[in-house]
């Protein structure tokens, strides 16, 4: 095989932008006004990058001493793993990275013969790169089929020598503990809420945004330390509204303000079975609120409910395998109604409960 056939056959990785969560490695400066600004803003630097600082640094001295192993980046979305693999990858080969790199993410098959073919082949075409490591990253590996899982054992420990691979995922758990091992392994957590802020205020003053201290504070408090969607709330919200604040930040992703989940909260604890349900039903269908967004927002404001604490494990674990159900797409109005008997037993607990407190003392 010739040279040049070989790296023709590598995808590029910007043959890779394919999917949704495009990954911009060239042409960076291309339209950059179009650019959603998830990806205008992606950290092109590990320095860049914020929070994970044991992470970062660890992989620094790594790097620097020309030591860096196999990686296995794992943790919830919109948290840096890919952001940090691609700062990984142009610090380790420089100009060159994108030849140096082959990206497999979600939109690429990821079967048995994709690790036979397209990642044995990039691996094998050591003899036209004079130094550094290649990589591989294959990003969300999780959706990997477990005879690629077993297939991908023995070509990374072929070829260890000039190829360094990294796999990216949200479930650790769905990667075989024979690729574990092989690997070393991140976890990449949340974004602190004070980082996020001030990465959000350096995109509000270059990009000239309107908003208002609640309705930042209301971006990361629906974010759940998700970088990525606090950027695109913010930009949505920028482009549909005048000013960026709480209302709106709500109105923009469909979430119930706290106000709305407060009057929901008072229909479960003081109205009858029947009438929290008429009330809620109305409520929602008038707001257009989903039941999963309105069982999020209230999780925390049940912990501030002043419930006995046996009657507090009750309803969060029932709330538990109602957020399960619901994840399962079970009927909206029939778990509406699971959730208002939920409350219904946990007010009889109660009452229960303090009658037997009050007898207790008079003994
Ligand atoms: N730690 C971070 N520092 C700065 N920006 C970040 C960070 N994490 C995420 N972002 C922003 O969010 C966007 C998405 O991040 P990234 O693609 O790295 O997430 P991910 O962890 O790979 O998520 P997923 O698991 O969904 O693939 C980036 O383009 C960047 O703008
Ligand atoms: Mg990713």
């Amino acid at each position: 095989m010739d040279s040049d056939a070989m790296v023709e056959e590598i995808p590029s990785v910007e043959a890779n932008v394919k999917s949704g969560k495009m990954e911009v490695l060239g042409n960076e400066q291309d339209g950059e006004d179009t650019l959603m600004w998830v990806e205008k803003y992606r950290p092109r630097t590990l320095t860049e990058i914020v929070s994970h600082k044991n992470i970062l640094e660890t992989v620094t001295r790594l790097l620097d001493a020309n030591k860096l192993p196999h990686l296995l980046f794992y943790g919830p979305p919109g948290t840096g793993k890919t952001t940090t693999i691609l700062a990984i990858a142009r610090k380790l080969n420089g100009p060159k990275y994108q030849a140096m790199t082959l990206e497999l993410n979600a939109s690429d098959a990821r079967g048995i013969d994709v690790v036979r073919t397209t990642i044995k082949s990039f691996a094998e075409t050591q003899q036209i790169f004079s130094a550094g490591h290649k990589l591989v990253i294959l990003d969300e590996a999780d959706a990997m089929t477990s005879a690629a899982q077993f297939a991908l054992r023995r070509v990374i420990e072929k070829y260890t020598t000039t190829t360094r691979f990294c796999l990216i995922c949200n479930y650790v758990n769905k990667i075989i503990p024979a690729l574990q091992s092989r690997t070393t392994k991140f976890r990449f957590a949340p974004l602190e809420s004070k980082l996020i802020k001030r990465r959000l205020m350096e995109v509000v003053e270059r990009e000239g945004v309107n908003v208002t201290p609640d309705g930042l504070k209301a971006i990361i408090k629906l974010s759940g330390g998700d970088m990525r969607k606090c950027l695109n709330v913010l930009q949505a919200c920028h482009i549909g509204y005048d000013i960026t604040n709480e209302e709106n930040v709500h109105l923009c992703t469909g979430m119930p303000l706290t106000r709305d989940i407060e009057l929901i909260l008072g229909f479960l604890l003081n109205e009858q079975f029947s009438d929290a349900y008429q009330k809620i039903l109305e409520f929602q269908t008038e707001k257009g609120l989903a039941l999963n967004d309105i069982l999020l927002q209230l999780h925390p404001l049940i912990l501030k409910v002043k419930f006995p604490p046996e009657v507090l494990m009750f309803v969060l674990s029932q709330l538990a395998e109602l957020d399960y159900r619901l994840a399962n797409a079970c009927n909206e109005k029939i778990q509406l109604s699971s959730l208002v008997g939920i409350f219904k037993i946990a007010r009889e607990k109660t009452l229960k409960y303090s009658n037997y407190t009050k007898k207790k003392k008079k003994k």
